[in-house]
């Protein structure tokens, strides 16, 4: 089959692979006939290559159909239409039953130091087979997909794999009192989904970033937005806006490669001119990562406020002002998502005739899979108004 592969630092391409086989009785094969690219994706193509290997299989925001079930699968039969998740998660488990389903414990990756595996996300996690592919093999049939009905397009329910949970998510635990007023830091389809399930439970929305077309985006949607290339200090522009006291909650959907930290980005650029072996080492024990977002969610929340993040970060010693965190007595919340916590609440808002969140046109790119290598770049260097690519295997 042809799947997009990780060749090297900012080194995509599609290649002949194996087919993906029935490997436990409980697998199910899925014929993708969606799948998403995603900010996640970026963090592979270029910072987190220390913990790649050339011909990982990338991506986890696939769906399609049923093509092929184990022995004990009970839930599916081939010709179901489905989502999946992008946590490879057992649903059995301790950390399941607690619905901490990035946590999982039966795929947690304890020699990594690291959580439940992702699909197509290095060794950190797993390595395991990621589906921007034309097949997939899906552990855990009998739990993990998320059945959809047919009849309404894929746009309809593919964003349920990653960015309708992980912007769910990070809203709710954002926790914004009614009447209260969500910062959300970044408008890559994290932060745009994110605002609009912000609106769309009837919180006041300020956006953040400097992509014109991106905050155009969520401006049509009701938020109010801030060009940060335009405003010297973004906290003083929230406080302004916010009766001098801050937001009541502000959603980082930014993560590791934000703009305006220099002498990280210079740090995060020197670690590829040294040997691998090094460079791993030095990202899981150094402060690599840009911290500019964050830095800009501790000033802008109001005391007493929640810092709610879905941006990934990687490093194991990163600077942060822990005076001003607790001095303002905030709440901090993040992690990946656990996905299958939010789908069934999820799926019945898009199961609703009209489509309240605007997925079906949330995409701005849908591209055949050969056309992977140069969409990395065109999404990481943000060209041709590009949002969200979906690519049709
Ligand atoms: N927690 C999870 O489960 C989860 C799931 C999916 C994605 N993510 C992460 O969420 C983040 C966003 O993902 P995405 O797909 O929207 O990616 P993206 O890269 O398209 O979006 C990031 C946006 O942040 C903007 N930005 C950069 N620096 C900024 C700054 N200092 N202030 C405000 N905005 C800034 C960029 O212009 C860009 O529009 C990534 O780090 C991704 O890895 C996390
Ligand atoms: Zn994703
Ligand atoms: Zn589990």
């Amino acid at each position: 089959m042809k799947a997009v592969t990780w060749q090297g630092r900012q080194d995509m391409r599609v290649e002949e692979v194996p087919d993906p086989t029935i490997q436990e009785p409980t697998d199910a094969i899925v014929k993708i006939t969606t799948t998403g690219l995603c900010g996640s994706d970026l963090h592979l193509y270029d910072p987190l290559t220390p913990f790649m290997t050339p011909g990982d299989v990338v991506g986890h925001e696939p769906m399609g159909v049923v093509e092929e079930v184990g022995p004990e699968v009970t839930a599916l039969k081939p010709g179901d239409r489905v989502v999946v998740p992008f946590n490879v998660s057992c649903g059995s488990c301790w950390m399941c039953d607690r619905h901490l389903y990035s946590q999982c414990e039966t795929t947690q990756n304890r020699e990594s130091g690291t959580g439940a595996s992702l699909f197509g996300y290095s060794k950190l996690y797993g390595q395991v087979p990621g589906g921007q592919a034309e097949y997939l093999r899906v552990p855990f049939a009998n739990f993990l997909p998320v059945k959809v009905p047919d009849g309404p397009s894929d746009e309809r329910f593919v964003y349920l794999s990653d960015v309708l949970p992980t912007a769910w998510q990070g809203v709710a635990y954002a926790d914004v009192p009614e009447g209260g007023t969500l910062l959300v830091l970044g408008a890559g389809p994290i932060g745009d989904m994110a605002a609009r399930i912000a609106l769309h439970q009837g919180r006041r929305v300020i956006v953040v970033d400097q992509v014109p077309e991106r905050l155009a985006r969520v401006a049509a949607r009701g938020a109010e937005t801030i060009d940060f290339s335009e405003v010297d200090d973004v906290p003083a522009a929230v406080r302004e806006l916010t009766g001098g006291r801050g937001a009541d909650a502000v959603h980082e959907a930014v993560g590791m490669e934000a703009h305006g930290s220099p002498v990280a980005e210079a740090a995060q650029k020197s670690l590829r001119f040294l040997p691998k072996k090094v460079q791993e080492l030095m990202m899981t024990n150094m402060s690599v990562e840009r911290l500019e977002a964050l830095y800009t969610a501790f000033e802008a929340v109001r005391r007493g406020g929640t810092v709610s993040i879905s941006g990934v970060y990687g490093g194991a010693a990163d600077p942060i002002p822990m005076m001003q965190i607790f001095d303002k007595q905030l709440q901090l919340r993040m992690g990946q998502a656990n996905v299958r916590r939010w789908t069934d609440e999820i799926l019945r808002v898009l199961e609703k005739d009209e489509d309240v969140l605007g997925v079906e046109d949330f995409a701005t790119h849908r591209l055949p899979l050969d056309a992977a290598p140069e969409a990395y770049r065109q999404f990481r260097d943000k060209e041709d108004g590009m949002v969200k690519v979906l690519f049709k295997p």
